[in-house]
């Protein structure tokens, strides 16, 4: 199915069908792992099927691209070999030396960490802002502003943004800087930032588009066709593909990804709720929560409210003992897999980020919620609790 097609089609279809039809010469339903670094040419640079060599294209990873893009409603899509490796080159092709650029003020520690340690060599500038205030964003725009990146649900802060707002703020304010969303907590299922004003969206898809821990990968979707030609010049040129095991690995997961978002979704609405009854706890940031500041603009710009929580204990020992305590709901990094994980940013993945603007409370303990019985989840978060 064409990303055209899929555009009529509704979600789950279009995870299922989009970038790929059966192919013509045994009908494989699934798209073939095409394991091959080159492909033969019919005369000098006459192409049999529009791929020469897969560092510059190979047909499993288009169809993962294709794939991502119908989702995202974009016209083009590239995948890359990490969520970092995307962000590394969407950097490149969005800055020159000496550019400025606005960067959220809750964010990955690594994206950050790239921004601050590597680009800064190229005499970048950045300033850090609430992108949850539209108008903080707009203030902070200079002539030589280049983008604004933020993440909505954001990491670890689960901070949500008028996406909408934003890309308005920008367009008052007059600059030509390119709106950047980072969307791997909500998952295209939950939102779709070009649909809102977003000239560029990320996913590591590592997390939920892959959904099962076993790849790591990255994607970037936009309509603006210069850009895509930059990415694909970089992506090429620069060699930081996927391979095709890899790209196959993160096409499958996605077939079932509305499936599993609903259920993700279920269960960390329960558990937030849970925990926020618990006098063991402070806080739970979580935008399903209508305390929640963000429960507004979650509730208009995402389908539902994401699988990610976000809980500050009374003290940071309370929090190492609950990471310390679970036993079903596994301490490592990442997310959005099927099984639950937790972990303790401020030591863990946000480690680079302790004394810079975006460092995370150490009393935060961050929840990927995943797929189990909620019964089976909720017990062992009572049993966590009960042992702090
Ligand atoms: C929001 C967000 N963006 C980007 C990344 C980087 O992705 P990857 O680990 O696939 O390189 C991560 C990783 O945790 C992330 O959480």
């Amino acid at each position: 199915m064409s990303a055209h097609d899929a555009a009529h089609h509704g979600f789950s279809t279009a995870s299922i069908h989009a970038g790929y039809e059966p192919d013509s010469l045994y009908g494989s339903i699934n798209t073939p792992i095409y394991a091959s670094t080159t492909f033969a040419q019919n005369g000098l640079n006459e192409l049999r099927g529009g791929y020469e060599y897969t560092r510059c294209g190979n047909p499993t990873i288009t169809a993962l691209e294709k794939t991502v893009a119908a989702l995202e409603k974009a016209e083009f899509g590239r995948a890359f070999s990490s969520g970092m490796a995307a962000t590394d080159v969407l950097l490149r092709v969005l800055l020159r030396p000496g550019a400025h650029l606005i960067f959220g003020h809750d964010a990955y520690g690594g994206t950050f960490r790239l921004i601050d340690q590597v680009f800064s060599a190229w005499g970048v500038d950045y300033t850090v802002v609430d992108t949850t205030d539209a108008s903080q964003v707009a203030a902070a725009v200079k002539d030589n502003t280049a983008l604004v990146w933020l993440e909505t649900p954001s990491n670890p802060g689960l901070s949500v943004t008028d996406i909408a707002a934003v890309a308005a703020a920008l367009k008052d304010a007059g600059t030509d800087a390119k709106l950047v969303v980072d969307n791997t907590f909500a998952s295209p299922y939950l939102q779709n930032p070009l649909s809102l004003g977003a000239d560029v969206v990320l996913h590591s898809t590592t997390k939920y588009l892959g959904g099962h821990s076993d790849v790591v990968g990255g994607v970037v979707v936009t309509n603006d066709a210069k850009i895509d030609e930059d990415l694909l010049f970089y992506q090429g040129g620069a060699g930081s593909i996927p391979s095709v095991f890899d790209a196959y690995l993160t096409a499958r997961g996605i077939k079932t990804l509305a499936v599993r978002m609903e259920r993700h979704c279920d269960n960390a609405e329960a558990i937030a709720a849970h925990l926020q009854a618990s006098d063991k706890v402070a806080t739970v940031y979580y935008p399903g929560l209508d305390t929640h500041p963000g429960h507004e603009v979650a509730a208009r710009q995402m389908r539902r409210f994401g699988a990610m929580i976000s809980v500050r204990f009374h003290s940071e020992e309370a929090a190492r003992a609950f990471c310390l305590n679970t036993k079903l709901v596994c301490l490592a990094e990442s997310l959005g897999g099927v099984e639950s994980l937790l972990e303790h940013p401020a030591t863990m993945t946000h480690q680079s980020v302790t004394g810079s603007t975006l460092e995370v409370p150490r009393d935060l303990v961050r929840i990927s919620v995943g797929i189990e019985d909620i019964e089976d989840l909720l017990a062992d978060v009572d049993q966590a609790l009960a042992a702090i």
